[in-house]
């Protein structure tokens, strides 16, 4: 997607810089637009290498590509952040001045943006009326939140964190095709306990699933995501999201007990989690200490939670499967995806290419989707969240 984002002269602007990286990770081609104020807080060559394309302030460089109406016109969202009280009042006026003015003038893309100010100066009356005609136009208002101002003061007026504004600006770009679609997802790895400090665990880092459930709620479904072991802030936007409702627990027997109570509403299943197979017989109650001999553990079989769903499958309900595999060429990565596929009788199974440079705890995954047919509908490669757009795309195709 093509996204602008429009910083102005606060002091905020610096966090914008993560905005942009984040908006340029996920796949998406970034243009800054930054108003000549806001260069003196952070400066064209920052804002060039972190979003990779040229920076310009003024309708009068880059003349010939009349690149004053061309953003505007080319850019799928425009992101504002931070807007000041000054920025806020000129796009209420529809004030074109510099690039930025232009740019929102020639657009009917979707608007955001994230005011960042002085409690006074947003409590005033014209701020809050320039909010408040900006809304009415449908430009989208992300925040500010209460807290810490520069002054040491503390109040609203405080720009939203870059990952907030990330989070409610992509919801922005997605289409609404799950809307009322109830979802059960299932993500991280479990843990299953030796003794009361030790664990039988897996690499998961429940980065693959959180995106799963971001995507299906960004696109309008109600979603449980139910997780197990995540690594350190994969669930903060899943967390804040409305649409998301997280539940979370450790081992694979919580899980198969929260997953089945979820599928039990739910249009589609998901279980991107990576459960393990086996459990210790029995839990020590005390630490087992190397005094004692070698320990020796007895494992007995997790469920196979999967295939309970399966077999509990309601009519026109959807159940996905994930599987991690590993293959000498793609041939045998669609024969053993294929194999898995019909064994778990799931009517979608996303095969990970651990093969390729992605897998567990990387920012970047890659799947093959088999169909109950054997048929691979998708091969979707990038970002988790784009690995996740793709298989919500093939669910929607197979309903
Ligand atoms: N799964 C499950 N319950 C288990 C094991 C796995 O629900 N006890 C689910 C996973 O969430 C995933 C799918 O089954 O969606 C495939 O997991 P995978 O570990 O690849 O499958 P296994 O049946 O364990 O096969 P393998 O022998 O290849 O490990």
């Amino acid at each position: 997607m093509n996204i602008v984002v429009g910083v102005t002269g606060g002091i905020a602007a610096y966090k914008t810089v993560q905005l942009v990286r984040l908006f340029v990770k996920g796949g998406h081609d970034v243009t800054v637009i930054p108003t000549a104020d806001a260069l003196r807080f952070v400066g064209t060559p920052t804002w060039e290498a972190i979003s990779r394309n040229t920076v310009t302030t003024s309708v009068h460089d880059d003349v010939a590509r009349v690149r004053h109406v061309a953003l505007g016109q080319a850019a799928d969202l425009i992101v504002i952040a931070p807007a000041t009280a000054n920025t806020i009042a000129k796009m209420t006026a529809g004030l074109a001045d510099d690039l930025l003015g232009t740019t929102l003038l020639a657009t009917t893309a979707p608007v955001a943006i994230a005011p960042a100010m002085h409690t006074e100066m947003w409590r005033h009356p014209a701020t809050q009326a320039n909010i408040a005609t900006l809304r009415d136009r449908g430009v989208h208002i992300l925040g500010p939140a209460h807290g810490e101002l520069t002054g040491g003061d503390s109040g609203p007026g405080r720009m939203l964190e870059p990952e907030e504004i990330h989070t409610a600006a992509l919801a922005l770009l997605a289409p609404q095709d799950l809307a009322g679609r109830t979802i059960a997802i299932s993500a991280g790895g479990t843990r299953e306990p030796i003794d009361p400090v030790r664990f039988l665990g897996n690499r998961s880092s429940g980065r693959q699933g959180a995106e799963v459930a971001l995507a299906a709620a960004d696109r309008g479904a109600t979603v449980r995501l139910v997780a197990a072991h995540v690594d350190e802030g994969v669930l903060a936007a899943a967390e804040r999201h409305p649409l998301i409702d997280v539940v979370r627990l450790s081992t694979a027997a919580e899980l198969e007990t929260a997953m089945t109570d979820a599928a039990a509403s739910a249009d589609v299943v998901v279980m991107v989690a990576a459960v393990a197979d086996f459990r210790v017989a029995e839990v020590s109650h005390e630490k087992i200490r190397k005094e004692n001999g070698a320990a020796h553990l007895d494992l007995v079989e997790n469920p196979d939670i999967l295939a309970g769903l399966v077999a509990a499958r309601r009519p026109g309900q959807t159940v996905v499967g994930f599987a991690a595999e590993t293959a000498r060429d793609d041939a045998e990565l669609r024969e053993r995806g294929m194999r898995k596929r019909a064994r778990k009788g799931v009517d979608l199974l996303a095969v990970n290419r651990v093969d390729w440079d992605a897998g567990f705890e990387a920012a970047d995954n890659a799947v093959l989707l088999i169909d109950g047919t054997d048929a691979v509908v998708a091969e979707a490669a990038g970002s988790k969240r784009a690995v996740a757009d793709a298989l919500w795309d093939a669910v929607l195709a197979l309903r």
